[in-house]
This record gives C-alpha cells, sequence and structure tokens, in this order.
C-alpha cells in the first residue's frame, strides 16, 4: 500500500513555520537579554565615573538650575549631559597669558579634576557612564514631559541630594503607563520643573491635586497609551 505523502506545499509551510518560532526565540531572547542587562532593569543601578561629580553639591548646595547643565532638556529628546567647557566655567585651570591662574577658578588643583583639565587641554571628551538607558525599541522623549508640567524630581528622584546619580524608578512599562493613565497627581507649573523643593501645600491655599487639575486644563495635558506613542 501507498504510503500517505502530504502534499508539496507542506514542506514550505513546516519551514516557514520553523523559521517563524527561530525568530521568534531569536527576538523574546534579545528582548530577554537587552530588557534585563543592569542598567536597564535595576533600580539603584549606579556605575563609577570617571570624575567623582556630585549632584548634592553642585544642584543641592550651590543651587545650580538642572538646566545649566542639562540645557537640551526642554527642547528636545534627550537630555545631554554638560561638555567639559561647562565644567570650565569653574573649573577651568588653565593660566592665563600672562601665566595667572582666572581669579573665579575653583579647586585649581584637585586631582578630582584632573580628566576636566586634560579634556579641556585636548578637547576629548569625558566618558561618562549611561545611567538611566531604555532599550532602542522604546522612544522617550524629555520636552514632551518637561513642557507639560511632569517635574524632574517625578522621574529621577531627589538628585540634588544624590553623591552619586542612581536610578529612583524603575523605568518599566507599567510604571509609564501608570502616569499615562493617571497624569494629574505628577503635574506642576511649568516654572517649578526644575525645583526639587516644591511643596505647594507649604505655599499656596491649593492642593497639590487641584494644581495638576489646573495644570492640566491649562496645557492640555492627555498622555496616550497606544503602543505606537512609545514603539515606533
Ligand atoms: C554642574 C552641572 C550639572 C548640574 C547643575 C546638574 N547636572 Fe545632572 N549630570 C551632570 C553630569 C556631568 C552628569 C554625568 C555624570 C553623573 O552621572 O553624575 C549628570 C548626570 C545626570 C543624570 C543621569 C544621566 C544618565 O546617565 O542616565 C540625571 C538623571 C541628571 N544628571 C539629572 C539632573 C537634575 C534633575 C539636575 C537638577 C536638579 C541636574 N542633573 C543638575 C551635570 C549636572
Ligand atoms: C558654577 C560653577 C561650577 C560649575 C559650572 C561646576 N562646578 Fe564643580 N564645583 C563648584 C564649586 C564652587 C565647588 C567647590 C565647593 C566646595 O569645595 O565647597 C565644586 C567642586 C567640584 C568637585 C570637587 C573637587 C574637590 O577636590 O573636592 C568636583 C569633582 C567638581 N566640582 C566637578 C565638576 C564637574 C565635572 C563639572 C561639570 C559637569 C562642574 N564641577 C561644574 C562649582 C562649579
Ligand atoms: C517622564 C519622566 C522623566 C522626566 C520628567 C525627566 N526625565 Fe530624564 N530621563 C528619563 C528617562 C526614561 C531617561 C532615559 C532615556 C533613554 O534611555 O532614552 C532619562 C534620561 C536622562 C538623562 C540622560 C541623558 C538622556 O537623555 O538619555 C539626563 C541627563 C536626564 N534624564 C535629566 C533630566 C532632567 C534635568 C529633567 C528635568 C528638567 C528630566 N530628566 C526629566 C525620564 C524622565
Ligand atoms: C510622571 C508622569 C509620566 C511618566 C512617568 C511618563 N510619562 Fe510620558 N507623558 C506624560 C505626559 C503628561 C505627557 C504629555 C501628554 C501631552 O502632550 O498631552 C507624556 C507624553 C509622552 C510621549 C509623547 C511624546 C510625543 O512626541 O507625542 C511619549 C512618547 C512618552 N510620554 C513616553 C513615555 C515613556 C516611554 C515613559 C516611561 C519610560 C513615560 N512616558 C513616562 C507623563 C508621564
Ligand atoms: C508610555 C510608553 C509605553 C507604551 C504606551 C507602551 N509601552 Fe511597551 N514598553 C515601554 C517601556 C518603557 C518598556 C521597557 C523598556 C526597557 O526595559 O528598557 C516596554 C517594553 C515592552 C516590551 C518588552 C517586554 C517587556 O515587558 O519588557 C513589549 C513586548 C512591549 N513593551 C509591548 C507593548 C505593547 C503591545 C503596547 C501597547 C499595548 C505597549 N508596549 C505600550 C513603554 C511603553
Amino acid at each position: 500500500m501507498d504510503r500517505f505523502h502530504f502534499p508539496p506545499w507542506v514542506n514550505t509551510f513546516t519551514l516557514l513555520v520553523i523559521g517563524g518560532v527561530l525568530a521568534g526565540g531569536a527576538y523574546a531572547g534579545g528582548l530577554l537579554f537587552f530588557g534585563t542587562l543592569p542598567e536597564v532593569m535595576y533600580v539603584g543601578y549606579q556605575p563609577t565615573q570617571p570624575v567623582p561629580f556630585s549632584h548634592k553639591l553642585h544642584a543641592g548646595e550651590l543651587k545650580m538650575d538642572c538646566r545649566y547643565c542639562h540645557y537640551t532638556v526642554d527642547q528636545a529628546a534627550h537630555a545631554a549631559v554638560p561638555a567639559t567647557s561647562t565644567c570650565g566655567n569653574c573649573h577651568n585651570a588653565q593660566k592665563t597669558p600672562d601665566g595667572a591662574l582666572a581669579k573665579t577658578v575653583v579647586h585649581p588643583d584637585s586631582p578630582k579634576l584632573q580628566p576636566i583639565r586634560n579634556s579641556l587641554a585636548t578637547g576629548e571628551p569625558v566618558l561618562w557612564e549611561k545611567i538611566h538607558d531604555l532599550a532602542d525599541y522604546v522612544y522617550f522623549n524629555h520636552a514632551a514631559h518637561v513642557n507639560k508640567g511632569v517635574g524632574c524630581v517625578e522621574c529621577h528622584g531627589r538628585i540634588d541630594r544624590m553623591e552619586v546619580v542612581h536610578k529612583a524608578e524603575s523605568l518599566a512599562m507599567s510604571w509609564c503607563l501608570d502616569c499615562h493613565r493617571n497624569p494629574e497627581p505628577h503635574l506642576r507649573p511649568l516654572d517649578q520643573i526644575t525645583n526639587m523643593d516644591w511643596d505647594p501645600e507649604e505655599t499656596s491655599e491649593q492642593s497639590r491635586e487641584e494644581i495638576g487639575r489646573l495644570v492640566r486644563e491649562q496645557l492640555d495635558v492627555h498622555p496616550n497609551t497606544n503602543c505606537t506613542t512609545c514603539h515606533r
């Protein structure tokens, strides 16, 4: 008796299915691998930086505005980490032509600032380690948040108290969505975006809730939760 034969298309079909399973596996594997790198996953991720730069000192005690250094944060998707020339405004120890140091230079001989002095002399950038790093398949935009009343502290915590920056929030999808579904408690007036001490209940009659609702109306805030908002 003749054996049963599958029709020829079944071969192609089987190949397609196997191919699909392999590609799916690789995709899932990729998501797992890149999605679970330490900088992606862990709240508290804190690599060692080439210069022991302290936000607690500069943003906290010296009260420098975040935008002095991260000046693209309200104009672009990325919040640029400053070029060495920004540090040079206060730490440039290069001598003037008459061999003197600028009077305003802070800690001209500090060994901690040696990499900054090297960078100013050679033009080679300082290689800061990235701390917050979403997977490449996620689209994020700082300006879209900062100009709609979401302050830095909502997502980065009390940076002004951190000697070394660490991730204060998970940056997981569920965390993004929680706020996109209910942004009001997280909104503040635009002139308070970088103020980490802002406490409306101390300075005004209105509650945080009321202010959030007002800001939402004024700025017409309607975050999306469709997949294509963040995965484009
Ligand atoms: C004097 C300049 C300066 C000021 C002011 C400043 N920063 Fe920074 N910031 C840096 C530098 C340099 C780095 C990279 C080194 C590091 O991580 O400490 C950085 C890193 C960061 C990072 C981590 C970036 C990453 O790799 O994920 C965040 C978040 C951040 N700053 C937020 C803020 C906030 C919020 C403020 C205001 C409260 C602020 N910064 C004020 C210079 C500054
Ligand atoms: C507006 C001026 C200003 C700018 C800009 C600035 N700093 Fe400073 N920085 C200071 C002051 C003031 C101190 C010293 C505070 C003290 O000693 O009490 C300091 C101290 C430091 C120290 C500690 C030095 C030591 O030996 O204790 C480091 C490191 C440092 N800054 C790094 C940086 C880096 C990196 C940048 C650029 C991202 C930067 N600073 C930008 C004003 C500034
Ligand atoms: C809605 C949440 C949110 C707010 C508000 C926010 N950030 Fe961020 N920030 C992030 C996320 C998420 C990343 C990682 C982005 C990535 O990997 O593409 C990040 C990264 C950064 C970085 C590293 C450079 C970069 O763009 O990847 C700096 C510096 C920074 N933020 C500073 C700030 C400052 C300063 C403010 C306030 C003016 C601020 N952020 C407000 C969520 C936020
Ligand atoms: C604390 C609140 C909050 C958190 C956390 C938050 N968002 Fe948003 N997001 C908003 C608000 C508010 C808007 C502005 C909505 C509008 O324009 O009406 C917004 C807008 C956006 C937009 C639209 C930008 C555009 O170009 O249209 C993207 C993309 C986005 N968020 C991605 C993210 C991602 C990714 C995360 C997590 C890593 C995140 N958001 C976390 C509040 C938040
Ligand atoms: C507000 C922004 C936002 C929206 C909307 C969003 N995502 Fe995500 N998604 C993220 C972020 C952030 C991550 C985690 C990235 C990381 O870990 O670096 C993520 C991760 C994922 C992953 C990887 C696996 C995982 O769970 O970490 C998948 C799959 C995914 N999203 C699918 C979707 C689908 C499907 C939708 C629509 C129902 C959607 N996302 C809507 C921000 C968003």
